[in-house]
């Protein structure tokens, strides 16, 4: 279930707010500055998850998506628990960085977390199938796809080496909750 839990950064125990209504996350996340959406397929999707055919499913939101934002392209990356490196993956974002462009990702299915860090709180938002989430460029951020990775992505480029990550240097994302997708849906 997509989700967002909004912490103190200086609390990661008692959040000050979580909410799993899509129209809510939405409007909590623009207040500060980060777009949510929820998008629909206009054909059913391939089991295949072949790239070509999820894009055009979502043709319309992409293109208005990349227009909106001036993205230059787009591809469709899926990550499964046998993806090579899957570990080593988990682990490149799971500190604390920033891009040089927004990181806009549409998730077709499976899941991840989001930890936004900005307005003196963490906005943590689990993404679900359906969800577009948009960081600022600059926004400290990281990103956890769980010990079992399974999602495919929809991802938005203004140029190709737009979205290095550079790392801040802050240790604050080995203080908030590692996203464990049973223990999200139990809360
Ligand atoms: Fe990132």
């Amino acid at each position: 279930m997509s989700k967002l839990t909004v912490y103190l950064e200086s609390d990661a125990r008692r959040p000050e707010l979580s909410t799993a209504d899509p129209a809510l996350m939405a409007g909590h996340l623009a207040h500060v500055g980060i777009l949510f959406e929820r998008w629909t397929a206009s054909t059913p999707l391939p089991a295949s998850g072949d790239g070509d055919a999820v894009l055009a499913a979502y043709a319309a939101p992409v293109e208005a998506l990349k227009e909106a934002r001036c993205f230059r392209s787009v591809d469709v990356m899926r990550v499964t628990p046998a993806t090579e490196g899957v570990t080593a993956l988990r682990a490149k974002f799971l500190d604390e960085h920033t891009h040089d462009e927004d990181e806009a990702r549409f998730f077709v299915e499976g899941s991840g977390a989001f930890y936004i860090h900005l307005d003196r709180r963490v906005f943590r938002v689990v993404c679900e199938a359906g969800d577009l989430l948009s960081v600022p460029a600059g926004t400290p951020h990281w990103f956890d796809m769980g010990p079992r990775p399974r999602f495919t992505t929809i991802r938005f480029f203004t140029r190709p080496e737009g979205w290095i990550a550079s790392p801040t240097g802050d240790t604050i994302a080995a203080r908030f909750p590692l996203f464990e997708p049973a223990a999200v849906d139990a809360a």
